[in-house]
């Protein structure tokens, strides 16, 4: 496949670090020393789903494609107000398209993950035109009396539009199961018979132990796309690496020595937005003009789980 078309959305609201040191024993030195995060979109009147319509739109726009034409839509989501349906089902229903759809819960790698997925889709020679939403609202996630999480975290939504392609070159995906390092539980309905103590818990995260799996799973993740298309850090025109942490994102720039023009950053203004964050990031550098035809694009994210995928291809 190919990526025809991108767009995002973002919360209005912006909560800087200054902000944050009002309601929690944190600053704005500790945040952007250790993180890079200046500032981070919250939701607060807004709903989720809202900005994911948004986004869609904005990416059927760039593509040029009507609603209609698309043959799937495939909408990355960890949590919303809806349990059910999926999201994909109101984005499908906002934008007017008629096609099937669901959601994936790929943590922060959903993008990555539903990429892969349209990328099958296509080869079943089935499906075309596939519509991939990320949409994320953390700051619902994480306890806000908790300064480790709450201060790394922002919402927002991302879009893109593929269609068929040979622009797609490697993909490599994987999990291995650490759930306790990162997690969260929600609260479920009363049940007479549950004999099980009520699981609702805010965000638990283990930062140390997810940095250390992020920048290994980061790397490999790379290697290995770069080994299965053939190609080396030097062919490659932009990293677009999970903007979780800026610590990250410096080791494996590196690893892979090179230039810093080839990282392309936004953590400073939106923090860590999940599966939306290497789409928007997408939708930035796209929408300023700085991805040439045939740019080779390297994304890589990781997430709780833990996952993580990489994923190289053309422009
Ligand atoms: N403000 C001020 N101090 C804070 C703080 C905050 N927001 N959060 C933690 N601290 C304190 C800690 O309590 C600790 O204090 P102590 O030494 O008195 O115990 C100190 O800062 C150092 O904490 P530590 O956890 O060792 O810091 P760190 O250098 O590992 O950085 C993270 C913490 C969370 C920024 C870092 O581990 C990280 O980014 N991990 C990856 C997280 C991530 O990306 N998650 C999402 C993945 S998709």
């Amino acid at each position: 496949m190919k990526i025809i078309g991108t767009g995002r959305s973002h919360p209005s609201l912006v909560v800087n670090n200054e902000m944050l040191s009002q309601i929690l024993d944190t600053s704005d030195e500790w945040i952007t020393s250790r993180t890079g995060i200046k500032e981070r979109r919250i939701i607060s009147s807004e709903n989720l789903h809202d900005l994911a319509i948004d986004a869609a739109k904005k990416a059927l726009s760039d593509a040029n494609m009507d609603a209609k034409d698309l043959d799937y839509i495939i909408c990355a989501n960890v949590v919303n107000e809806f349990v059910s349906p999926a999201m994909s089902c109101l984005i499908q229903g906002a934008i007017g398209a008629n096609c099937p759809c669901f959601d994936l819960n790929g943590a922060c790698v959903g993008f990555i993950y539903a990429l892969e997925i349209a990328e099958s889709f296509y080869r079943s020679g089935k499906y075309k035109n596939i519509l991939i939403v990320c949409a994320e609202e953390p700051s619902r996630m994480v306890n806000w009396h908790d300064r480790t999480a709450s201060v790394l975290f922002g919402d927002g939504a991302a879009a893109a539009v593929l269609t068929e392609g040979d622009n797609i070159k490697a993909t490599k995906m994987s999990a291995s199961c650490s759930w306790d390092r990162l997690y969260q539980k929600h609260e479920l309905q009363y049940s007479p018979y549950n004999t099980k103590p009520d699981s609702n818990q805010p965000l638990v995260m283990h930062g140390q132990d997810v940095f250390m799996f992020a920048t290994r799973a980061a790397i490999r993740d790379i290697n290995a796309v770069m080994k299965a298309s053939g190609h080396k850090p030097e062919d490659v025109d932009h990293f677009l690496i999970h903007q979780a942490n800026l610590r990250i994102i410096n080791n494996i720039k590196e690893y892979v020595k090179q230039p810093d023009e080839k990282f392309p950053l936004n953590i400073h203004k939106y923090g860590n937005t999940s599966s939306a964050s290497v789409p928007i990031l997408l939708d930035e550098v796209n929408k300023e003009g700085k991805l040439k035809r045939g740019d080779l694009i390297v994304l890589s994210a990781f997430g709780a789980g833990f996952v993580s995928g990489a994923c190289i291809l053309e422009w």
